[in-house]
């Protein structure tokens, strides 16, 4: 057992299986006392189950540590509220959070449907917000405190994941207004883009060539949460932990500026955009080029 987290409380929810679980497991052997939130669904989010979020309390204690269960969803504004009072009542005290919960509904943008879009943004954003809104409020009183979200590099964009893009390009918005929000209350929030071996990367369209396990990801939500990560007042961030690689990702900015004498029209920006203000490519965009290049080419191979 490490101290990195002595005398921390912290909240971890989809800390039943994959990332959640590992993060859940290492905070308690770094000293944290956790609250293991996990509703126990599928992948795509059905058959909620209670016994997924105990059975990771059972491993926790069995090793020494100390932990609650709550089988919630955390999409909902009491399941959010929940995981928070749990903490409270059961430990006096919320140090940290950490929103793992996640689903997958892939399809198309053009054939989605309102239920494929609007489970994963309820589970990824809403339930960013609900835990996040409960602790907060709890945090800005004491003075302190962490808020962890977790993003994706999918937030980028996505071939056939807009639902689940939208949600991760959400939850650094999110977390990027939590670290302006909270700064003066000494509270920090950062988010996590992981790429580690679980079954929802298994069910990822595209071959990850960079990728590790999710007690690699552990490791840097543990450090997050730690003073160490408070004593460098690290806030507003989005890391990338992928097996031996770490990563933060930029800010975003305006890339170039070209100003109007008058005002503009549709005709004077035609003449001054490409070429001035032009374009930012998307790397992505290039790596699906390149994929239906290698598809075309292979279909032509005898
Ligand atoms: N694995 C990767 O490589 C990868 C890459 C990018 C982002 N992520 C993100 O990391 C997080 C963890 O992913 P994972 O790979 O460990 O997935 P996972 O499917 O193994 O675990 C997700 C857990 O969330 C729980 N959950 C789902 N809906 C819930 C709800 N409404 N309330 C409470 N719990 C709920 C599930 O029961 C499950 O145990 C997700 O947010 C995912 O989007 C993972």
């Amino acid at each position: 057992m490490g101290n990195f987290l002595a005398g921390k409380v912290v909240a971890v929810t989809g800390a039943g299986r994959g990332i959640g679980r590992a993060v859940a497991l290492a905070a308690a052997a770094e000293g944290a006392r956790v609250v293991v939130n996990d509703y126990g669904v599928s992948i795509e989010g059905a058959e909620p189950t209670s016994e997924i979020a105990e059975a990771v309390v059972k491993e926790i204690e069995a090793a020494g540590g100390d932990a609650i269960a709550v089988a919630d969803d955390i999409s909902t504004m009491a399941g959010g509220q929940r995981v928070v009072d749990t903490a409270l009542e059961t430990y006096g005290r919320i140090d940290g959070v950490v929103c793992v919960a996640g689903i997958l509904r892939e399809r198309m943008l053009f054939n989605m449907s309102e239920e494929e879009w609007d489970p994963v943004l309820a589970t990824h954003l809403k339930g960013t917000f609900t835990v996040f809104r409960a602790a907060s409020a709890i945090m800005r009183r004491q003075g302190s405190g962490t808020l962890i979200g977790f993003t994706s590099g999918n937030h980028q964009g996505s071939v056939s994941q807009a639902n689940y893009s939208a949600a991760k390009g959400g939850i650094i918005s999110l977390v990027r207004s939590a670290a302006l929000g909270l700064h003066k209350y000494g509270v920090t929030a950062n988010a996590v883009a992981p790429v580690a071996r679980t079954r929802m990367s298994a069910n990822v369209p595209m071959e990850l060539k960079e990728i590790g396990e999710p007690e690699d990801v552990a490791a840097l939500v543990v450090y997050l949460l730690s003073e160490r990560a408070r004593e460098e007042r690290i806030t507003g961030q989005v890391y990338t932990i992928a097996g031996p690689k770490i990563a933060v990702w930029a800010q975003p900015r305006e890339l170039r500026s070209g100003y109007a004498e008058g005002a503009w029209t549709p005709e004077r920006i035609a003449d001054f955009l490409p070429g001035t203000v032009g374009v930012d490519p998307m790397p992505l965009l290039a790596q699906v080029e390149e994929m239906a290049r290698a598809a075309r080419s292979a279909k032509k191979a005898p």
